[in-house]
C-alpha cells in the first residue's frame, strides 16, 4: 500500500498507460480523480478515448478498493481542469500526485514543412500546453502543502528524433524542459516533478490503447503485423507494456523517490542507449 492516504490525479485516464497506471495506484491504496477529453478532438485523425472505457477504468479501479471520481475535460479548457480539481479537492480534500499523460500521436507522418498551423497548434496545446496548464492549476495546492509529485508522461520522442514526427517530438522535448524548470520552481516547497520516456508501447487489449497503431498509420505502415516492425528497432527485443510505465509511475509518486526531481526515466527497453 504504497500510496495509502494519497490522491491521484491521472489524465488521459479512459484507456492505455492512463488506465494501467490508474489500476496500479488503486491497488496501492490511492483514492483517484480519472480525467479523460472522452471524445473526439477536430483535427486528430483517429478515435479518442470515450465515456464508457473512462466508466470502465474506474470500475477496474474501484474493484481494487479505489474511491474514484471521474471527469470529462479537454486538457486544453482550463475551466473544465479548474472545475474537475475544484470537485477533486472537495472530495478528497488534498491532490499529492499528478500524472499528466494525455497525448496524442497524430496529426503525424509528413515532414516539419509540410504541417499545417492547426495541426502544429493542436499537437503542442494538448502535449506540451495540456500538461504546463495542468501543472498550474494543481501546483498551487501542492505548494500550500509542501509536498506532492508532478508525473509528464514524455516519450523516446522527448530524448530523440522521430522521421516526419517533428511535432510530437518537439511537444516531447518541451515536456521535458517544462519539467526540468518546474522542478527547480518547485523544489524549495518539496513539490517534485518528474518525466517518464516510455519506448513503443504495445496496445494491449486489456488497457485499450491504441496509440502505437496510429503511429504506424501515420508512418505508413501496414497496421495489421505492426508489433513486430516496431519490434526490430528494440534491444530488448519486446515492445514496452503499459504495466511496465505504470510501474515506474508508481515509484515516482510514491515516497521512494523521495529524493528524485527533475529527472527524466527511460522505460524503453534501451531504445535511447545506443
Ligand atoms: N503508445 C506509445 O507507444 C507511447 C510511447 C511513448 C509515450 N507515449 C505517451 O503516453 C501517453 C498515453 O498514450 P497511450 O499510448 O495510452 O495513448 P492512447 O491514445 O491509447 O490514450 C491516450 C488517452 O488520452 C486522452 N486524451 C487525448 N487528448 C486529450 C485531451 N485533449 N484532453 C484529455 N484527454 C485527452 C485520450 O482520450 C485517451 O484516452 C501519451 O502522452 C503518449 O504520448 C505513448
Amino acid at each position: 500500500m504504497r500510496l495509502q492516504g494519497k490522491t491521484v490525479i491521472v489524465t488521459g485516464a479512459a484507456r492505455g498507460v492512463g488506465r494501467a497506471c490508474a489500476l496500479a495506484f488503486a491497488r496501492e491504496g490511492a483514492d483517484l480523480a480519472l480525467l479523460d477529453v472522452c471524445g473526439d478532438i477536430d483535427g486528430v485523425p483517429y478515435p479518442l478515448g470515450t465515456t464508457s472505457q473512462l466508466a470502465h477504468t474506474a470500475g477496474l479501479c474501484r474493484e481494487q478498493g479505489a474511491a474514484v471520481l471521474t471527469a470529462e475535460a479537454d486538457i486544453r479548457d482550463r475551466d473544465a481542469l479548474r472545475a474537475a480539481v475544484d470537485g477533486t479537492v472537495e472530495r478528497f480534500g488534498r491532490v499529492d500526485v499528478l500524472l499528466n499523460n494525455a497525448g496524442i500521436a497524430a496529426p503525424s507522418g509528413r515532414p516539419a514543412h509540410e504541417v499545417t498551423e492547426d495541426e502544429w497548434q493542436v499537437m503542442i496545446d494538448i502535449n506540451l500546453t495540456g500538461a504546463w496548464r495542468m501543472t498550474s492549476v494543481v501546483a498551487p495546492l501542492m505548494l500550500a502543502q509542501r509536498s506532492g509529485s508532478v508525473i509528464n508522461v514524455a516519450s523516446t520522442a522527448g530524448l530523440v528524433g522521430y522521421r516526419n514526427f517533428a511535432g510530437y517530438a518537439a511537444s516531447k522535448h518541451g515536456l521535458i524542459g517544462l519539467t526540468k524548470a518546474t522542478a527547480l520552481d518547485y523544489a524549495p516547497l518539496k513539490v517534485r516533478v518528474n518525466a517518464l520516456c516510455p519506448g513503443s508501447i504495445r496496445d494491449d487489449g486489456g488497457a485499450e490503447g491504441r496509440m502505437l497503431s496510429e503511429i504506424a498509420r501515420s508512418l505508413g505502415l501496414p497496421v495489421a503485423g505492426h508489433e513486430e516492425t516496431f519490434v526490430q528497432s528494440q534491444p530488448m527485443n519486446a515492445l514496452i507494456e503499459p504495466e511496465d510505465v505504470a510501474g515506474a509511475a508508481l515509484w515516482l509518486a510514491s515516497d521512494e523517490s523521495r529524493q528524485v526531481t527533475g529527472s527524466v526515466l527511460t522505460v524503453d527497453g534501451g531504445f535511447t542507449a545506443r
